[in-house]
């Protein structure tokens, strides 16, 4: 018998699973009638705040997102809390200066975070420096993505080079973010049998696939195979499609071997009872299309990931175009080579997808342009994987100053400014961050807030 490797799984039920199929919907309130069970069921972490959670709840939901964490921690007594943060991006779409990168990082740690996912959607290491260095100062466990894609410049070599940088630079454990599905069940092998062989042996390697293409479990077990520490799965109400693999077949499949999990599947049953009710009431509401969880291998060939498709559908559906859906789909891939090849992911997933669908319905390409995609070009969110042609920087940027310097340089500390903007409406410090966030959208919920009488004080 080989050597026993307990393999560890990351539940992303409450973060990553509803995101890609029903847009981050999921209320708190719905959460908490399972938190203990989930609690009490072994995983290696509860993904369950950060990505798009923090938007929707402010936006859409009417939470505070911060309260949201603190109820969560005071639940869950076992289970570390995991988020996802886009670097210096921290939550938004922009990039922040490093003091409130600092602090956001610092609060998310304080209010009940312990392992934070962190990754940039170029790759570019220097937009990950000032939030790893957060995370390390703060006591977090800091797992530093390489955000997964295929392309000429992308080969084995280049993530093992990658890794091994993100390793040097303090990571405890290496994600590898396949946010599309991109993964094949041999390359993930090849990959994670090299990444192993490179990195240190305390370093633990941590596989987030989705199932859009139909191959996720297969991902999920040659990476185990191969010898990856952690993959991420969702229970089964919200599982496969766009989102993770399902977490029953994988714990039923390495039960009794040498990479059991040690989770019994009877008590993941009462939690599938619970959230397929959720699962159902998502649907009635609108926000769980029956097209997520269709196999759709052409993601191999678009590279889009879950939440981008759903994005794109939306976007067509308001100007009456989603007749034009695989048009824009077949626009994807060109816009991407034109743009050095970035990996799909936010908010290079937006910027190519918005700007595949400007170039399909003015039916030219580049005849309208976005502000974020030429901010793109000229390197405002970092180094591009491939330096795009001139041609396509004279059709787009023409006469423009590129940037090569690390993009958060040119940023002034900014935390104090934001802080008076929004005096008035302060309850807690972290109010200032979801304002750094969402702007309008934090106001707004902040005026409910007061409207509504509602407290911070009024915790569950
Ligand atoms: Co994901």
């Amino acid at each position: 018998m080989e050597k026993r490797k307990k393999v560890m799984i990351t539940e992303t039920i409450l973060r990553d699973a509803h995101q890609s199929h029903a847009a981050t919907r999921m209320y708190t309130n719905e959460m908490i009638p399972v938190l203990e069970q989930l609690d009490d069921i072994g995983y290696y972490s509860l993904e369950a705040w950060g990505g798009a959670t923090f938007d929707t709840c402010l936006r859409f939901l009417n939470e505070d997102p911060w309260m949201r964490l603190r109820t969560f921690k005071k639940i869950l007594k076992k289970t570390p809390i995991q988020m996802l943060l886009r670097g210096q991006n921290l939550l938004g779409y922009r990039h922040y200066a490093d003091d409130v990168v600092d602090k956001f990082i610092a609060k998310s740690i304080e209010n009940g975070v312990s392992v934070i996912r962190v990754f940039d959607a170029l790759n570019d290491v220097r937009n990950l420096e000032s939030s790893m260095r957060a995370i390390k100062k703060y006591g977090g466990i800091c797992e530093a993505a390489i955000a997964y894609t295929t392309s000429p410049v992308h080969t084995t070599e280049y993530f093992i080079k990658l890794a091994k940088e993100l390793e040097q630079m303090g990571a405890d454990n290496i994600a590898i973010k396949d946010m599309a599905n991109l993964l094949l069940p041999y390359t993930v092998f090849d990959l994670v049998t090299k990444l192993k062989k490179a990195l240190k042996p305390t370093t633990k390697i941590h596989l987030h696939t989705h199932n859009t293409a139909g191959t996720g479990d297969m991902v999920n077990l040659k990476a185990i195979e191969a010898g990856v520490d952690i993959v991420d799965c969702a229970l089964s109400p919200l599982a496969n499609g766009t989102s993770q693999p399902a977490t029953e077949p994988l714990v039923a499949t390495l039960a009794g071997t040498q990479y059991d999990t040690g989770i019994e599947i009877a008590k993941l049953m009462p939690i599938v009872e619970h959230f397929k009710k959720i699962a159902e009431r998502l649907r009635e509401n609108g926000h769980l299309s029956h097209k997520v969880l269709q196999v759709d291998i052409n993601t191999l060939l678009y590279q889009i990931p879950g939440g981008m498709l759903s994005n794109l559908i939306a976007q067509l559906k308001q100007q009456n175009r989603l007749h034009q859906l695989d048009e824009v789909l077949l626009e994807v891939p060109n816009v991407r080579k034109d743009c050095g090849y970035p990996p799909l992911v936010t908010p290079t997933s937006q910027i190519v997808g918005t700007q595949a669908v400007f170039n399909i319905i003015m039916g030219e390409r580049y005849k309208m342009v976005t502000k974020e995609f030429k901010n793109m070009l000229k390197g405002e969110y970092g180094t591009l994987p491939v330096m795009p042609t001139q041609e396509i920087l004279e059709k787009c940027i023409p006469n423009q100053e590129r940037i090569f310097e690390r993009p958060a340089d040119s940023l002034e500390p900014e935390y104090e400014k934001l802080k008076n903007e929004i005096q008035e409406y302060i309850q807690q410090e972290e109010d200032v961050l979801s304002y750094a966030m969402f702007g309008a959208v934090a106001i707004n919920f902040f005026k409910w807030r007061m409207a509504s009488q509602f407290t911070i004080n009024e915790e569950l």
